[in-house]
């Protein structure tokens, strides 16, 4: 993965493969922490579940399960007990909009829920959600450049998320250990 340029608030990576952006993916989650949100961009098959699948390894949660889903719109991912954050379990919430109809159905699938409990949030066609997004969260763009090409764009919408993306700059593509 290629740190293409970085500036205060965004950071650009090239992926080669779909193993390079899993890793990165990864690293990602190796970083987060409950209530974290993080909004995925991207045409079909552009990487956006490969990136989720990454993650929910990364924050501790089994990522054999990561798939997108073609009938739920929310998928939920729960890491083991041991190394829970804050006494509880790791949970990821999966959620992509691609079948969404219109904005007004999100209530009615348990967004709320989801983003005022203590999970990660990581959400595909994120741009189906964004009046209901929180000020602060992760955007991640993902831009099909080829066969295997892939890159991302990455921008922080506030304090934490801009935190997030300078510390995956240091640590991308060469996951640490959970601090
Ligand atoms: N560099 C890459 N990063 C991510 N996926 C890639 C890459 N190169 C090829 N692929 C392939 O592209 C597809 C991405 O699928 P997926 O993650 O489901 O996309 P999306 O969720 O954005 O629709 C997978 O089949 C993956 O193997
Ligand atoms: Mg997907």
């Amino acid at each position: 993965m290629t740190v293409r340029n970085l500036h205060e608030r965004s950071l650009t990576w090239d992926s080669t493969s779909a193993e390079e952006t899993e890793r990165m993916g990864e690293s990602l989650g190796l970083l987060l922490q409950p209530g974290d949100v993080i909004a995925l961009f991207g045409e079909l098959g552009s990487g956006k579940t490969v990136l989720v699948r990454g993650m929910a390894g990364g924050y501790g949660c089994a990522k054999g399960d990561v798939h997108s889903p073609s009938f739920t719109l929310v998928n939920e991912y729960v890491g083991p007990s041991a190394g829970a954050v804050n006494g509880g379990q790791r949970r990821l919430a999966h959620v992509d909009l691609y079948r969404i109809r219109s904005e007004d159905e999100l209530p009615g699938i348990g967004w709320d829920e989801v983003l005022h409990s203590r999970h990660v949030v990581a959400v595909e066609w994120a741009e189906r959600a964004l009046r209901w997004m929180p000020g602060d969260h992760l955007r991640v763009t993902l831009e099909t450049l080829g066969q295997e090409r892939r890159r991302l764009h990455v921008q922080g919408m506030g304090p934490r998320s801009v935190e997030l993306t300078m510390r995956w700059a240091e640590t991308g593509g060469f996951p640490a250990e959970r601090t």
